[in-house]
């Protein structure tokens, strides 16, 4: 919790699963449980929700593992199947991540699914960094 503001009262927690069913009803995406393949226990969420960051609305990836499952390169995998899925399924041009200066965990994962550091800014009244990363656009099929 140490890059976050505090934790959710109960109301907020409410709030935030009614956002994320908006998501899904809305956009056919949001953060998405991660659970270990080989017993089903729960790891966190990782997904893809619009944010508003300086007055433009993207598409982050977010991801959050539990303390005691990090380091296992989770957050890794399944934020590099949301860049994927991001690209290949929802033909978007562009991906972004919303990361607190000092949260050197989460720009490594960032890093390592190609997203690269372009600014500093404030989001949500705090400091925050935009690591983005543009896909390419496809070209016609050869022969077409
Ligand atoms: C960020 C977070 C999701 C990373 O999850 P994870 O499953 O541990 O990540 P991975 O195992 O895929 O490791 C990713 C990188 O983070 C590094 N890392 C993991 N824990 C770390 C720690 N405590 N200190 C420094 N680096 C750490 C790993 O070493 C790895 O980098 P490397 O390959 O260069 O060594 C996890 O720390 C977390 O849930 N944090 C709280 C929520 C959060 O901050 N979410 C992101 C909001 S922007």
């Amino acid at each position: 919790m140490r890059h976050y503001p505090r934790p959710k009262t109960r109301d907020e927690a409410l709030g935030w699963i009614r956002w994320s069913q908006h998501g899904y009803h809305e956009h056919g995406h949001g953060l998405w449980l991660v659970a270990l393949r080989s017993n089903g226990a729960f790891v966190g969420n990782c997904g893809l929700t619009l944010q508003e960051v300086d007055g433009a609305v993207h598409t982050e990836v977010g991801y959050l593992v539990r303390t005691g499952l990090q380091g296992n390169g989770y957050a890794t995998e399944a934020a590099a199947a949301c860049r994927d899925h991001a690209r290949d399924i929802l033909g978007l041009e562009r991906l972004i991540a919303i990361i607190h200066p000092d949260n050197v965990p989460s720009q490594r994962v960032a890093a390592k699914i190609d997203l690269t550091f372009e600014r500093e800014t404030t989001y949500r009244d705090r400091p925050a960094q935009i690591h983005a990363t543009t896909f390419p656009v496809p070209g016609p099929t050869p022969g077409s």
